[in-house]
C-alpha cells in the first residue's frame, strides 16, 4: 500500500522511517520488494550516476527521466522527486516544474532551504512538499558540516520551523551536529529525516550508491552494506577471461538461471 504524507506524519515518534534514493527501475523494484516505504529520486543522480562534480548540472528533464524509471519499478511506493537547482526560483516556476515531476511519477517534491513562499504556493495547489535544511548541496561552497556555531544553529532551527509552518510534511536534515538534529526533531511536529545528522531524527536517508558501495567515493557518515563496484569489476574480468579462453558461451544449454529474481 502506497504511503501518503499523513501516514509519514503519523509515524513520527512511533516508527523510524527508512528512506533510500533510487534512480533506476531495477533498483527501485528491489527497494519496493524490500518494503522501503519512501524512495527519494534525488538530484544526487547528477553526481553518483552522471559523473558531474555538483548537483547544479541536473535539469528538470533529467529528473523526469529518472522519476519515470523509478516509478515503473516501484508502483506502490511513495516517491519524492527533487526539484533541481534553479527550478524553484519563484512560486510560479516552482509550481510548473513540480507539476512536471508529479506528471513523471512523483508523489511529492523536495526543495532545498526555507523557501516559504514557494512551499506555501505548492501546498496550496495540492503538491505535497518535503523540505531540506542544514547542508544544502545546490548552493553550498563545500560539503562540510554546518550548524556548529550557535548563530548558524539558530538559523537552521528557524529554517526547519519555517519549512514546517509553510506546510511541508517532512524535512531532511543534512550534515549538522547530532544534538542540533535532536533538538529540531523534538521541536517539529513533522518527521525529520537525517543524513549525517546522527541518531536522534525520525528517519534516516542514504544515497543508494553509498549504501551499495557503488562508486569511487562515499561520505564518511554513510555506510557501505556491500561493495557493488568490486562485484562489477569481478564480473567484467571473469567474463573477459571466459571470452578469451573461449569458455563462454558454452555449448551446454543452462536449465536454470534465466530469472535471477
Ligand atoms: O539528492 C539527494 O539524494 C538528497 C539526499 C542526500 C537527501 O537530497
Ligand atoms: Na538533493
Amino acid at each position: 500500500m502506497k504511503m501518503n504524507p499523513q501516514d509519514f506524519v503519523a509515524m513520527k515518534g512511533t516508527k523510524p522511517i527508512p528512506m533510500l534514493t533510487a534512480y533506476t527501475c531495477p533498483v527501485a523494484r528491489s527497494l519496493e520488494e524490500a518494503g522501503i516505504p519512501v524512495i527519494l529520486v534525488g538530484d544526487t543522480v547528477g553526481m553518483v550516476e552522471m559523473g558531474f562534480d555538483s548537483t547544479r548540472e541536473v535539469t528538470i528533464e533529467h529528473m523526469e527521466y529518472h522519476i519515470g524509471a523509478v516509478r515503473r519499478g516501484a508502483k506502490q511506493t511513495h516517491i519524492i522527486g527533487d526539484l533541481p537547482y534553479g527550478t524553484d526560483i519563484d512560486p510560479e516556476t516552482a509550481f510548473s516544474n513540480a507539476q512536471r515531476l508529479i506528471q513523471a511519477g512523483a508523489d511529492s517534491v523536495k526543495l532545498e532551504g526555507a523557501n516559504v513562499q514557494v512551499i506555501q504556493h505548492l501546498v496550496k495547489h495540492n503538491i505535497p512538499v518535503v523540505g531540506h535544511t542544514g547542508l544544502l548541496p545546490q548552493t553550498a561552497k563545500n560539503f562540510k558540516q554546518v550548524g556548529q556555531s550557535s548563530e548558524e544553529a539558530k538559523k537552521i532551527i528557524n529554517e526547519a520551523q519555517a519549512i514546517e509552518n509553510a506546510g511541508a510534511f517532512m524535512v531532511v536534515l543534512e550534515h549538522i551536529p547530532y544534538a542540533l538534529a535532536g533538538e529540531i526533531t523534538e521541536a517539529l511536529s513533522i518527521p525529520t529525516i537525517g543524513i549525517g545528522a546522527g541518531p536522534d531524527t525520525d528517519g534516516q536517508v542514504l544515497v543508494i550508491n553509498d549504501a551499495l558501495g557503488l562508486g569511487d567515493y562515499w561520505p564518511p557518515f554513510s555506510k557501505q552494506y556491500a561493495y557493488v563496484s568490486k562485484t562489477v569489476s569481478k564480473v567484467a574480468k571473469e567474463f573477459a577471461g571466459e571470452v578469451e579462453s573461449m569458455t563462454f558461451p558454452s555449448n551446454i544449454i543452462p536449465l536454470t538461471g534465466t530469472n535471477g529474481r
